[in-house]
């Protein structure tokens, strides 16, 4: 059996999410010989702890749904700042679980970076490193001998990256399409079902969907980070997040999206990654589509994603975007990715 010791830099939607998940998953992570150990938590809201023997999950996150300071854990010690804790020798793999900023990537860039340059493994649900600065994550990556697993980063915990890196190496690749944020879209079936654009989005806020700041979601920058990350770990397509062209979903009101839906129409805001010359064309913007495209079947929350490949031709995943359980879960995957890797290499 093999622990793990993990640091979960914020305690929010994600965090709580992970932690959940990894109780849930005792078992099946045990039977693969992995034991993970919450050594320490570091959220600037809900408070910071550690524990040598590791910290309960579900203790954790029931003071943190009652809103009582996690620094009042029983016996529990201060981990001090998450730089502080980063550079504990007590911590295998950082969980990196702090809001995106698609600005600065800040904290969550100085956090991988003084993670991975300090050979521990990253595992983040933050698009904006990988959005941002893939090129420096992978320089940080090699230099420091850790690795920075993402999946919870597209379609949450729907398994695009970690499938599409095993399953379709050497299928070339020759485009790829898809509802890649869960808010717009719940947004987009909510106002074809009768409701309007304020409450539907209240509604995927309350559910845990949204961003920190939902323009993020409603003007596409969220899905356009994706299709950045998307074009580079699968397509190593060397495309900046600012080559990404973008458009929103605020140009469209509940009349027009009931008006498509009436002759059999569906909007659905879409990210695209085109073949252009040598290189890659990135694109986020809404389409109407045939409902009966994979991508218009897709409600609620859900997303999909659809790879048009020379070996397979298309190949279509489609799954839950966004959610406390599925980013969670997300988070789980990759440590038993990463647990898997190392067991490998021993
Ligand atoms: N706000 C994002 C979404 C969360 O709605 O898809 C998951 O990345």
């Amino acid at each position: 059996m093999r622990t793990w010791r993990l640091l979960m830099i914020g305690f929010g939607t994600v965090g709580r999410g992970t932690a959940e998940r990894l109780l849930a998953a005792a078992d099946a992570l045990r039977g693969e010989g992995c034991d993970p150990m919450i050594r320490a938590v570091v959220d600037p809201v809900a408070g910071s702890v550690g524990h040598p023997q590791g910290l309960d999950a579900a203790r954790l996150v029931a003071m943190a749904e009652r809103g009582e300071p996690l620094d009042r854990y029983p016996d529990g010690e201060d981990p001090g700042s998450a730089c502080d804790a980063i550079a504990s020798d007590d911590v295998d793999v950082v969980l990196e679980m702090t809001p995106t900023d698609l600005r600065t990537a800040e904290p969550a860039l100085t956090h991988v970076r003084t993670a991975l340059l300090a050979g521990r493994h990253v595992i983040t649900s933050n698009k904006g490193p990988v959005a941002l600065a893939a090129d420096e994550v992978a320089s940080w990556s090699r230099a420091g001998g850790a690795r920075l697993l993402c999946e919870a980063t597209v379609m949450a915990g729907t398994p695009v990256l970690n499938l599409a890196r095993a399953g379709l190496v050497g299928a070339g690749i020759r485009g790829i399409r898809g509802v890649l944020n869960g808010t717009c879209n719940f947004i987009l079936s909510s106002m074809q079902e009768g409701r309007e654009f304020d409450e539907a989005l209240a509604t995927a806020q309350r559910l845990g969907y949204a961003e920190a700041d939902p323009r993020g979601d409603v003007d596409g920058w969220d899905a356009a980070a994706k299709v950045a990350i998307l074009a580079n770990l699968l397509l190593d397509a060397g495309l900046r997040f600012d080559e990404v062209a973008r458009e929103g979903i605020g140009g469209l009101d509940a009349a027009a999206v009931r008006a498509a839906a009436a002759r059999g129409r569906r909007w659905r805001l879409l990210g695209r990654i085109e073949r252009e010359g040598a290189g890659w064309r990135a694109s986020v913007g809404p389409v109407e589509l045939a409902a009966e495209d994979p991508l218009a079947r897709v409600g609620g929350v859900d997303n999909a994603l659809v790879f048009d490949t020379e070996a397979l031709g298309e190949v279509t995943i489609a799954g839950p975007g966004a959610g406390r359980a599925a980013t969670g879960h997300a988070m789980v995957a990759d440590l038993l990715a990463l647990h898997r890797a190392e067991a490998r290499e021993w």
